[in-house]
């Protein structure tokens, strides 16, 4: 598949159910090649973080399909919160937290978990090129701050990569993104590797996706 997914989850785009779930197509198309990603690089149990995790569908379809986890879902956005709780309810999962307030631009945003909560994986979908870079630099920092040694950190979306030129599909996407707002467009692997390195993660594990996404998976190192 060459084809480009549609930005993934605007709240204008995406009108609330009645009891304010929203919907995010892409999430539907993607759930399930995140998900056989996920089963080989998630720790058997433990709780995993979500920042960004938008209408909150990715979180209640992982919860619901590894059982053994718990999931703790977060967004900035009240709507994305409200749409959080809204299926989490609605599948009557149990493996899924409320929902956090957390902004990774915020350099406190560790602070957000509660006292002893320690994420066993943090998983961040199609956030980074849809926030300024200081969003990226706050969650590598908090990501690195958290996670004991060994825990993935893991990213999802369309990347730049060194010496390459992008894909035309992620090109009008790019294009699309930065006329929105200049500070978005998608970030070049080697930088976000970069500054992975200086928050304490190894080189990462990158998976090809279908419609010209990676799967990004850093390692807490030790010492660090
Ligand atoms: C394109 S949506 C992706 C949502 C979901 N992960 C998905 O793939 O369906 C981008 C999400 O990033 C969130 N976001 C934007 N800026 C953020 C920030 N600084 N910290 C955390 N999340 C942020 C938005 O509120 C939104 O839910």
């Amino acid at each position: 598949m060459t084809q480009q997914e549609p930005a993934p989850w605007d709240p204008a785009l995406a009108p609330a159910d009645a009891d304010r779930r929203l919907h995010a197509p892409a999430a539907a198309r993607n759930r399930d090649a995140i998900l056989s990603v996920l089963r080989s690089v998630l720790p058997p149990a433990g709780t995993v973080l979500e920042i960004a995790s938008g209408s909150g569908e990715h979180a209640i379809h992982f919860a619901s399909a590894l059982p053994d986890l718990t999931f703790r879902p977060s967004d900035p956005a009240p709507e994305a919160l409200a749409s959080i709780a809204g299926w989490t309810t609605q599948a009557g999962a149990t493996n899924v937290l409320p929902p956090l307030r957390l902004d990774a631009t915020d350099s406190a945003w560790p602070g957000t978990l509660p006292p002893g909560e320690t994420p066993a994986a943090i998983l961040c979908i199609n956030m980074i090129h849809i926030a300024p870079w200081a969003a990226t630099e706050g969650l590598l920092r908090g990501a690195g701050a958290l996670l004991p040694t060994g825990a993935p950190l893991i990213l999802y979306g369309p990347f730049r990569r060194p010496g390459r030129p992008l894909e035309p599909g992620n090109a009008a996407f790019d294009a699309s993104l930065r006329e929105r707002d200049p500070a978005f467009g998608l970030r070049d692997l080697g930088e976000v590797t970069a500054l992975a390195a200086a928050a304490g993660f190894g080189t990462p594990e990158v998976i090809e996706m279908p419609a010209n996404n990676l799967t990004v998976v850093f390692g807490k190192q030790a010492g660090r």
